[in-house]
């Protein structure tokens, strides 16, 4: 995903397709234009890389210009195109081959007819790496056409939003949904998890998904997903993965205005993190990071014990048992924490303190996201 100015935008066309379409466009017009030389005429700015790599691919002799034309204004529709360079050298009798980086309501187009109304050429055709056919409101034909896209906007390649992102060697896609912070938070138990992932919600609008909560919930509601689990937990057996993913994209899809998702116990296995991951995508998003709240041991088995004291849970009385949770937290998260490490998304946060320092520390992690 990248970020220009404010909108963010996800990988759309690879270079390597966008070289096979441009391959077939100049397979298709060096086909039908046979000996002549033809002048090819790029429309600026869009198409100058365009432009560039299909004359070096076109096999036999040939002239390059450009005309430039101005449409576009950032994200909205065309304004008006203004003639910025026009045609500068004669072309009576000549084969022009006009291309166009993207063709989409036309407007551009009309007006590159209309230059061409009193030129004299012996043939006017129309090649487009681009074509967004729910846009295009002309009825002038487009002969070559390299890739039809959806009505979506897109940038690289020569294309802009808003004067950045034509250097891109691929295309991306505007995503459609705001910008998200998706966190995965662990920490031991004791660390003060709970506490944290409360405030995090209120300072962030967050949706806190605790997959022990999603679970109850669509148990003792009869939910199909929640009867499916009980199944498999009546057997003694583990949940599938796929259970627990459907279960947190029902959670997902219910709060589609939040600012991102905190879940809390979930993913526990490397293949559970690449099935979140592919539920993010999904939703036009991807986990940010996986933040840790990292206390010692001992401070936590003391914790633990006082909290013991008042609360009347049993796991929280007994020191043996305590530190094997502890034991088993670090066993479970292990694996996670390089899963997340190695694409540079662990956060460790020390999680000894006032709640208040925590608090600060993790925003801190989570403002640089
Ligand atoms: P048309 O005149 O509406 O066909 O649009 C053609 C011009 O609009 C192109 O030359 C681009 O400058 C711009 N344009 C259209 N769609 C996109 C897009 O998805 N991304 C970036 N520019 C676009
Ligand atoms: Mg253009």
């Amino acid at each position: 995903m990248i970020k220009l100015h404010d909108k963010y935008f996800k990988p759309f066309v690879s270079a390597k397709e966008i070289d096979e379409a441009l391959q077939r466009l100049v397979d298709e017009i060096a086909e039908d234009v046979g000996d002549e030389i033809p002048v090819f005429i790029g429309i600026l700015n869009g198409s100058f890389m365009l432009t560039s790599d299909f004359v070096k691919k076109y096999p036999k002799p040939c002239e390059v210009t450009f005309i430039k034309l101005a449409s576009y204004e950032g994200l909205k529709s065309s304004e008006d195109i203004q003639r910025l360079i026009g045609l500068t050298q004669d072309l009576t009798g000549r084969t022009v081959i006009i291309l166009e980086d993207i063709i989409d309501t036309g407007k551009t187009l009309h007006e590159v007819h209309r230059i061409f109304k009193n030129e004299k050429v012996k043939s006017l055709k129309i090649a487009t790496l681009f074509y967004k056919p729910e846009a295009y409101k002309k009825d002038f034909k487009l002969h070559y056409v390299g890739i039809e896209i959806p009505n979506k906007f897109i940038v690289g390649y020569g294309l802009d939003y808003d004067g950045l992102g034509r250097d891109l060697p691929e295309v991306y896609q505007l995503k459609e949904t705001q910008h998200m912070t998706n966190l995965v938070l662990f920490g031991p138990p004791g660390a003060g998890k709970g506490t944290q992932a409360e405030f995090l919600k209120e300072k962030y609008n967050l949706v806190h998904i605790s997959t022990g909560d999603v679970f109850r919930f669509n148990i003792k509601n009869k939910t199909a997903l929640g009867m499916l689990a009980k199944s498999f937990m009546d057997k003694g057996a583990l949940v599938p993965d796929q259970v627990t993913i459907d279960m947190l994209e029902a959670e997902v899809e219910k709060n589609t205005d939040a600012n991102g998702f905190i879940f809390d116990g979930f993913p526990r296995t490397d293949a559970q993190a690449d099935a979140l991951e592919k539920l993010m995508d999904s939703k036009d998003s991807h986990i940010n990071a996986m933040i840790a709240l990292e206390v010692d041991d001992e401070v936590l088995v003391k914790r633990l014990l006082e909290r013991g004291k008042t609360s009347g849970r049993k796991d929280d009385a007994d020191e043996t048992v305590i530190r094997n949770r502890i034991k088993v937290y670090y066993n479970e998260t292990a694996i996670l924490k390089d899963y997340y490490a190695a694409q540079d998304k662990y956060f460790g946060v020390d999680g000894v303190g006032s709640i208040e320092d925590i608090t600060k520390r993790l925003s801190s992690v989570i403002d640089k996201l």
